[in-house]
């Protein structure tokens, strides 16, 4: 490991990368960002490792979510706030119903290169290269548009760190603070699950109106008053994270600067390639998503690869199968982990696996596949005997229509009313807030479980 070099990867089969074709603009950009602070800090990712070590124990919960792709064009505070205010809804609904304490991390301040099934696309006859990401060209459909531009790198950079400036404000600066769980409520999430929600806030309330009565409260001010608060993105664009990796002073590792905690795609996980090669050299928490192909052999290899230690909270497997083959999948990875005695947090990411193509042509996902895939996760995890870790979404706090069902009843004609998303379709803060209700329920339903077995 002492051996590794943030330039390994670049001797290594890569794919999904774009091929730049500016080769000084390319270096100047990587110059640049080498320049530049790094946007977290290795004492933070170390910190977010032990608490998913916590969630492999089912001592905590994770909850990941945030856009497919964060864009240039609509970056705002408003967007921000929301995202921000609906994770903090969702993780006081599985606070409360899990009794456990929820690790937030979001897809947020770093999430722009996207890997893409096709490496061109056709519209009218006319085939440009793929859109792959705003750090990496624009989504526009003209020929000059897509092609790749070094300088985006920079401008992503610049994003981030606005971003996550933003995010450490919320976090601390009062916003965050349990106090204002009413306040998080969003004025268009009139459902039946905003209801649900102002009770149990309600609930909260009414407890942390008792402790300050009581005066239990003074010494765990601090720790009501804020949130912890992650980020994490797909660690895709190599260029932008070599050029973002830093030295620890006080550990001799190397950190990831780009971001908490990144993540190796289902697309770019070989085990001798480029991918993977980046990560299992940086000190982050890695994440690794697990679809439908991942064979037992491999999950084997990576595991070694880029947890050689076995160290807790160090590696997510982020199982991705789709709705109806979770049940085929799932056990043989879990029985391979336990085979191999490895430490992993297992996560259900249920929006990549349930993607497809509307009768209106929108690319979408029905909220009913979305369901369905995190029962069949909880179910299998059941079977098993292990423990189910967290979850992680693919949401915004806007109240978009690019998820089919929900409460509010979204269908395929309404996809066109508010389609905002660079890529994949995301849940709308409503339809995030009824999942997040599904899954408190899930993890209460465990905890009785644990509770009757341990009592006989
Ligand atoms: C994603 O998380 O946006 C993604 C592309 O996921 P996957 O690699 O699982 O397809
Ligand atoms: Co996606």
């Amino acid at each position: 490991m002492s051996e590794w070099k943030k330039t390994d990867w670049r001797s290594k089969p890569r794919v999904q990368m774009p091929d730049y074709t500016d080769a000084a603009a390319l270096q100047a950009a990587e110059a640049q960002l080498s320049k530049y602070p790094p946007l977290v800090f290795a004492g933070e990712a170390r910190r977010l490792k032990q608490h998913l070590g916590a969630a492999s124990r089912g001592e905590a919960f994770l909850l990941q979510g945030g856009d497919c792709a964060e864009s240039f064009e609509q970056f705002s505070a408003d967007g921000i706030r929301d995202t921000f205010k609906v994770m903090l809804q969702m993780a006081m609904v599985l606070t409360y119903g899990a009794k456990v304490p929820v690790i937030k991390v979001g897809r947020m301040a770093g999430q722009f290169a996207k890997p893409r099934s096709a490496p061109s696309e056709t519209v009218d006859g006319i085939e440009l290269p793929s859109y792959r990401g705003d750090i990496i060209n624009e989504l526009a459909f003209t020929e000059e548009a897509r092609v790749p531009d070094p300088r985006r790198m920079l401008q992503a950079y610049t994003q981030a760190a606005a971003t996550l400036n933003l995010l450490r404000a919320f976090s601390t600066g009062g916003y965050a603070d349990v106090h204002q769980v009413h306040a998080w409520t969003l004025g268009f999430t009139e459902s039946q699950k905003a209801e649900k929600y102002r009770e149990l806030a309600n609930r909260i309330t009414d407890t942390l109106d008792f402790m300050s009565a009581a005066g239990v409260d003074r010494d765990t001010a601090h720790t009501l008053q804020t949130v912890e608060f992650y980020t994490s993105h797909e660690s895709l664009l190599l260029e932008y994270e070599e050029a973002l990796t830093r030295l620890d002073s006080t550990s001799g590792k190397w950190l990831a600067g780009s971001g908490h905690m990144i993540w190796i795609g289902d697309r770019t996980r070989q085990p001798d390639g480029a991918h993977v090669e980046y990560a299992r050299g940086v000190l982050n928490p890695i994440g690794l998503k697990c679809g439908p192909s991942m064979t037992e052999e491999d999950l084997k290899i990576l595991m070694a690869r880029l947890n050689p230690e076995n160290e807790a909270g160090r590696l997510t497997l982020i199982a991705r199968f789709g709705a109806g083959k979770v049940a085929e999948h799932l056990p043989r990875l879990i029985r391979t982990v336990q085979k191999e005695g490895a430490n992993v947090v297992w996560v259900c990411d249920p929006m990549h696996g349930n993607t497809i193509k509307s009768s209106s042509g929108y690319k979408t996902r029905p909220f009913d596949s979305v369901l369905r895939e995190v029962c069949e996760f909880f179910s299998v995890h059941a079977a098993e005997g292990t423990v189910p870790g967290g979850v992680h979404f693919e949401m915004t706090g806007q109240d978009v229509t690019e998820c089919t069902g929900g409460v509010q009843a979204v269908s395929d004609r309404d996809l066109s009313h508010r389609y905002h998303t660079a890529c994949d379709p995301r849940l709308n803060a409503s339809q995030s807030l009824e999942l997040a209700f599904l899954v408190a329920a899930e993890l209460s339903k465990l905890r009785q479980q644990r509770e009757s077995r341990a009592a006989i």
